[in-house]
């Protein structure tokens, strides 16, 4: 590949071709920012979002899932800051009539910067724009841009308006007669799927029982009028997020950040994808709800980029929902305090947030897998595009080839498949070379192929064939159910 801008695109082409994703409603041009996942893609997605379940709510026993509904009564939007801070400060080029995103534009600006060599000034432009950004010093900003001489990409002018707020939360009306009374029948797309927990909270404590600390964990779509949407999935307007609230003591709240900070990283290795790909990110700006906040960055082939964001929120949520809900949010803990010998009492849990972007996570997965390799030899020229996805979220575990249509093989390849299909999502084949079978399974990034040939009939073994590696060896069609699950385990 000849560099990650190509290999970034090669990808997005792949994802169409082999059925991963597709542009939304693509017959009509498409809908900028918004995407289908395919027959592989959606397989892909859900392994991955059942992978992040499993790990939140089967492997730690206080931690549940809620499946909350899009629509929220439009107050939670007020409490929660939305309405009046869920804004990005954006900038238009007066000749061009393109609007960036402020922050986005500036760092587009020192990446450029970074390949003349001019790598300390970018680091001092970037500190200098997080700064007044935590300021919202919009004038300082502009100058900022001003000093730096940043163009439009599009009419190559700096003839820039000043920064203005925009809201990025989509609305829509509520019921039959929601034209004739207006705006009192506003409601949202929830912007972020977190206030579905936090107005649960109670619920779910309650009727679970749960004792402080615990958490509740949910995935689902959020919504956001993305201005500067662009990157194939990994801003879209339409989106899905995993996220984790962790409601703790008060006091407590540095300890589980570090906790999750550190966890939510060992989930990203646990997948086998390298250390050196990742890194944190610690918020200088934070967001209106947030105390401590960092991102764990991946490696994408278009730059380090966030993938995940864990957030020390405080008692922000929880307190905003009482004040305007005038429900009490309390939890009463009647573990001893030692420092006064009495139980800990009421209190408004603290909350660490962790959450990601199932869809980033699913280009994340994308970009460590992808492979193009060149398998010439001085006789053939030969080359072969292959995933490397973790064999746990491959969307087909194991294909069954029947080395010829004939001669009964058909048959007990059918066989193999009626044992296997209810583990795993098997796949059956019998059109085409085997070669070219197998070539077709590697760029959907299935780990194991088994042809059935003549031999198999003599001594029931078949020859399995690893995707990685394409070594070969023949085993006992008893075998092939348990390699597999041994694999995905
Ligand atoms: N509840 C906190 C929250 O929503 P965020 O940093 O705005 O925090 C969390 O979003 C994660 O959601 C991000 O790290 C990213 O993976 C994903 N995400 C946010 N906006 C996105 C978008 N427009 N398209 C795709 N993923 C997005």
């Amino acid at each position: 590949m000849a560099n990650d801008s190509n290999k970034f695109q090669a990808i997005i082409s792949h994802c169409k071709e082999y059925g991963f994703i597709f542009p939304s409603s693509e017959i009509y041009d498409g809908l900028q920012a918004v995407y289908d996942y395919g027959q592989m893609g959606s397989e892909l997605k859900k392994n991955i979002r059942d992978y992040w379940w499993k790990s939140m709510t089967q492997l730690n026993d206080n931690i549940v899932g809620i499946d909350a509904a899009i629509f929220m009564h439009p107050t939670t939007w007020k409490a929660s800051g939305h309405v009046d801070n869920f804004n990005d400060p954006m900038i238009d080029n007066k000749d061009s009539k393109k609007r960036y995103r402020v922050d986005h534009l500036i760092e587009a600006h020192a990446e450029q910067m970074e390949k003349d060599g001019r790598i300390d000034e970018a680091k001092g432009m970037l500190v200098e724009m997080e700064n007044l950004l935590a300021k919202d010093d919009f004038a300082g900003l502009k100058q900022l841009i001003a000093d730096h001489g940043i163009t439009c990409s599009v009419s190559g002018t700096s003839n820039w308006t000043d920064i203005r707020q925009f809201n990025l939360m989509f609305a829509t009306e509520f019921g039959a007669v929601a034209a004739e009374e207006g705006q009192d029948n506003i409601v949202y797309l929830r912007p972020e799927t977190a206030q579905g927990i936090f107005v649960n909270f109670l619920n779910v404590q309650k009727t679970g029982r749960m004792k402080v600390p615990f958490g509740i964990a949910q995935t689902g779509k959020a919504f956001r009028n993305e201005i500067v949407a662009r990157q194939f999935i990994f801003r879209m307007r339409e989106f899905e997020q995993m996220e984790m609230q962790f409601f703790v003591r008060p006091g407590t709240e540095g300890e589980w950040y570090k906790y999750w900070k550190e966890a939510r990283l060992q989930w990203h290795l646990s997948l086998g994808i390298p250390a050196e790909s990742y890194r944190y990110h610690d918020h200088v700006k934070l967001a209106h709800y947030a105390k401590e906040a960092c991102d764990i960055e991946f490696n994408f082939p278009i730059g380090f980029k966030e993938v995940e964001g864990i957030h020390s929120r405080g008692k922000f949520d929880l307190w905003q929902h009482q004040e305007y809900s005038k429900k009490k949010m309390q939890y009463f803990d009647n573990d001893i305090d030692p420092a006064t010998g009495k139980p800990y009492g009421n209190y408004i849990p603290y909350v660490i947030e962790t959450s990601i972007g199932l869809d980033r996570m699913f280009l994340l997965v994308m970009s460590h897998a992808y492979e193009e390799q060149d398998l010439s030899t001085p006789e053939k020229p030969d080359s072969r595009v292959v995933l490397k996805l973790p064999a746990k979220l491959a969307p087909i575990k194991l294909a069954v080839f029947p080395l010829t249509k004939k001669d009964g093989l058909p048959e007990v390849a059918e066989r193999i498949m009626d044992e296997c299909r209810s583990s795993f999502r098997c796949f059956y084949e019998e059109k085409d070379a085997i070669g070219k079978r197998y070539r077709r399974m590697d760029a959907v990034g299935t780990p194991f192929c088994v042809t059935v040939d003549h031999q198999t009939k003599e001594d029931n073994t078949v020859t399995i064939r690893y995707r990685d590696s394409m070594e070969q060896e023949r085993i006992p069609v008893s075998e092939i159910r348990n390699r597999v699950l041994q694999a995905i385990g």
